[in-house]
């Protein structure tokens, strides 16, 4: 007798194919499927006639014809967007949230045209963008609609940015347009937009569904093309801030083409992430979690968990247990409503991903693949797993964006986090254990924006996402995505009209600096030259220079010590050894804060006699602001759709590099390292080089008020050539620099090296004015943030 246990062992899936017809036609009505730019509102032809086609990976059919973005191009897009910027700029924030709502609901009235055009272009599966990426983006729009409304009463004293350029990708095509426009609308901003070449169309539809929703023209524009109409968008002197997502390498071809220009820059780049499997986990929804992980979206996701890292006793029965789901899994059709993957996105992807196989087997790694056939009419890949890989394997170390997995064992939870950390990049990490203690003993540790627990690929709107290191940095979504649109108010006007100035060099002001460096004399340092300060001890400089330093008459004042690449990397040792300092309570940095400022509080006298009174009370006060903080900057649990929460912690950047402004001497030098060490970074500063005596003054201040060695490390000397140094350095986290223009642009460029966060200002600066000089401005600057998700539930 058939038996429903039977019906369902041998029950086979039939197809189930959603439709391609209403898509197909939407593209023919657009001039029998040939697209122009959406430029100010209207369809605009290329303005050299070029057009390239998009295909469905999955048939290699030709879908349309695209415009192929020239210069000329990008140039009339951003007019229109610098031209629709002050109206857009001046509505009442109500009035942008009704915009951002009505583009919600008219993304929730397209959705299936939107589902099934996605999934033709990209070819991943109709259940994936009918159930995640449409549904997320009307949810991204609603979100930031609250943003919208929002915006005056939460982001007090910002402005927006202006025109912004975003680049983005095609394995989220639509997704990324969400996750890029609605916090810059928000926020007051016009866009231009490049989508990735191989998957134009939604975005497209998009724009179209803008004018739709009344959207003014001009606010959003998009222009299509490959990665020199991108470079022509990143290049353009109109644009404001680039939003990118995308490949590292070309992250950091913008990092180093931005540099110096102004250009606020955020950028989301690739990612290695570990999935992390201890011994007591529940198994089977691990491997449900795998398929999350590195099969949703043919693995072609920037977060995907890609490197198994399972607990050596359960290696072999997890291992059994994902070959037998992977034999399940369906590759076809993407308009299939029963398959588990789609198609490469294209045959590049395609052989990119063969190559690195072929690479992992010839390498040693052991390679095993279900024993089903993949279909051939189109660009698909079978679910692969690698097991006996060693951790500095190519396929350990590069990002493979394929349904591709590498599984590696450890033994402790410190060798796990060992592993997981040992890649360039910072972007999510999973953790699998039943047992909440080691789950959040774990998290903190991992070198990640986002960390999963018992959970993967979770994204929400609330949720910022975003990586350290070289994943990138800036977050997209929630309250801190909302600050990568905005600006502080006070700029504004400053820029380059009344009230600009640039601070130029010590020789530049008219001050005369002795012939330097000099020679120390051999024997004992004459009085008042001051060395270095290094891991909490007063250093002489590695190759025993120091530089004259006269005041205002000419006057030699003192002597400091000449600080060279040599003494930054003793500082940057310091200050690592040192980074328990972030692990410690926000209460204890508290204290030593406060200590400081009492320390220097009995001495006001002494250092009013070289900076002014006024001075040393404000550094007073602010050394007072930020022990304030230290115990108060709280993160968030966020409100994000799942049964658990989310836990948003700010976290220390790391090893920071802070170089000070020149005139201030002990405000400025005071209102970097505060902030910076109250967060629990660790730092390497160089002071004023014009002024630098009241900060080498300020050592013995240090030293008498329980700062752990190495948390402050000052290097004096020639600024720029130190803070070039110090950008370069592969284990400095983040760089705060203040001064010249020429400084700025160094700084920017040598910090694509590891894709180090920067902070990099000419503008001058009114350190006394609490605006301008101190609160959360510098606490974020500070700070990374991590969310880590915690369902529950039984
Ligand atoms: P890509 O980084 O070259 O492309 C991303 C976007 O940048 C596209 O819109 C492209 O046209 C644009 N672009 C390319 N060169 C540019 C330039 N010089 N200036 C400005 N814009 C430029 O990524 P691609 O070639 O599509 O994929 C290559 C690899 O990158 C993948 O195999 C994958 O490993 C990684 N990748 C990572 C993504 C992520 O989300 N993290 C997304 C896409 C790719």
């Amino acid at each position: 007798m058939t038996t429903v246990a039977k019906l369902f062992e041998t029950m086979e899936y039939g197809p189930a194919p959603e439709s391609d017809a209403p898509a197909l036609e939407w593209i023919k009505q657009h001039d029998g499927g040939r697209f122009g730019h959406f430029i100010n509102g209207v369809w605009t032809s290329p303005s050299d006639g070029t057009y390239f086609e998009t295909i469905n990976p999955a048939t290699k059919a030709v879908l349309a014809r695209v415009a192929q973005g020239s210069k000329a191009d990008i140039d009339a897009a951003v007019a229109a967007a610098t031209a629709a910027g002050p109206g857009w700029a001046a509505l009442q924030p109500h009035a942008r949230a009704r915009y951002l709502y009505a583009l919600a609901r008219e993304v929730q009235r397209h959705s299936r045209l939107l589902a099934v055009l996605e999934s033709l272009d990209n070819g991943k599966p109709i259940r994936e963008t009918r159930d995640l990426d449409i549904p997320l983006v009307a949810r991204h729009f609603y979100h930031h609609a609250g943003w919208a409304q929002l915006r005056d009463t939460e982001f007090p004293g910002y402005v927006p940015v202006g025109v912004v350029g975003q680049i983005i990708p095609w394995n989220f095509p639509l997704l990324m347009v969400a996750w890029k426009v609605a916090p810059a609308l928000a926020a007051g901003n016009t866009v231009i937009l490049k989508p990735a070449e191989f998957t134009p169309l939604t975005a497209l539809c998009f724009a179209e569904i803008a004018r739709e929703a009344g959207l003014p023209a001009g606010v959003f524009n998009v222009v299509t093309g490959d990665g020199t109409t991108g470079k022509h968008l990143v290049e353009h002197p109109g644009v404001q801030k680039i939003a990118f997502t995308g490949s590292t390498e070309v992250g950091r071809i913008i990092r180093k083409a931005t540099a110096g220009t102004g250009k606020k820059l955020t950028l989301e780049l690739g990612g290695k992430s570990p999935f992390i499997v201890f011994q007591d986990a529940d198994l089977d929804s691990v491997v449900e979690g795998v398929v999350d992980a590195i099969w949703f979206n043919q693995g072609q996701v920037c977060c995907a968990g890609s490197r198994l890292l399972v607990q050596e006793g359960i290696a072999d029965r997890l291992t059994q247990k994902l070959r037998a789901r992977m034999e399940k899994l369906r590759v076809g059709s993407p308009l299939d409503k029963a398959v588990d993957m789609g198609a490469i996105v294209a045959p590049v992807q395609l052989e990119r991903i063969r190559g690195l196989v072929e690479k992992g087997v010839e390498e040693g790694a052991k390679m095993w693949q279900p024993s089903w056939a993949c279909p051939t009419d189109g660009y698909f890949y079978p679910p692969t797993l690698f097991t006996d890989v060693s951790p500095a394997a190519t396929i350990a170390q590069i990002e493979i964006f394929g349904p591709v997995l590498v599984s590696m064992t450890f033994r402790t939870p410190k060798e796990a986090v060992e592993l997981a950390n040992n890649t360039p990049y910072g972007l999510a990490a999973s953790v699998w254990t039943e047992n909440i203690n080691l789950a959040l003993d774990v998290a903190p540790k991992l070198k990640a924006g986002v960390v999963w627990i018992n959970s993967t690929n979770l994204f929400d709107a609330a949720s910022g996402f975003g990586g350290y290191r070289e994943s990138g940095f800036g977050r997209e979504g929630g309250r801190e995505g909302m600050y990568e649109y905005l600006k502080p108010g006070w700029e504004e006007g400053r820029g380059k009209g009344e009230g600009y100035t640039t601070l130029s060099p010590a020789s530049e002001q008219g001050i005369t600096l002795p012939p330097s460096p000099i020679p120390l004399p051999g024997l004992p340092p004459i009085d008042r030259t001051y060395k270095l300060f290094i891991g909490g001890k007063q250093v002489r400089p590695d190759q025993g220079y120091s530089r004259k330093i006269a005041g205002p008459d000419g006057r030699v004042l003192g002597e400091v010590g000449e600080g060279n690449r040599k003494d930054i990397r003793n500082a940057v040792e310091a200050a690592h050894a040192a980074e328990g300092w972030g692990r410690g309570s926000g209460h204890t940095r508290a204290q030593i804060l406060y200590f400081i400022a009492e320390n220097l509080a009995t001495r006001a006298q002494e250092f009013a006699d070289r900076v002014g009174r006024e001075e040393v009370e404000a550094s007073v006060a602010r050394l007072f602001t930020y022990a304030a903080w230290a115990d108060k900057w709280d993160g968030a649990v966020h409100h994000t759709p799942i049964r658990g929460v989310t836990l948003a912690m700010n976290e220390p950047v790391g090893v920071l590099g802070l170089i000070a402004p020149d005139d201030f001497p002990l405000l400025g030098f005071v209102s970097l390292v505060a902030p910076a060490v109250a967060v629990g970074n660790t730092v390497i500063v160089v002071p004023s080089e014009t002024h630098p005596l009241a900060a080498t003054e300020f050592y013995t201040v240090l030293e008498t008020s329980d700062v752990p060695d190495g948390v402050i490390n000052v290097v004096t000397g020639a600024k720029d050539a130190l803070a070039k140094v110090l950008a370069e350095h592969d284990d400095v986290e983040g760089i705060w620099y203040f001064g010249t223009a020429t400084g700025v642009k160094t700084v920017e460029l040598a910090s694509a090296a590891n894709m180090k966060r920067t902070w990099a200002s000419a503008r001058s600066r009114d350190w006394l004015d609490a605006r301008q000089g101190e609160g959360r401005d510098f606490l974020r600057h500070a700070s990374e943030v991590k969310n880590i998700w915690i369902p529950y539930g039984e």
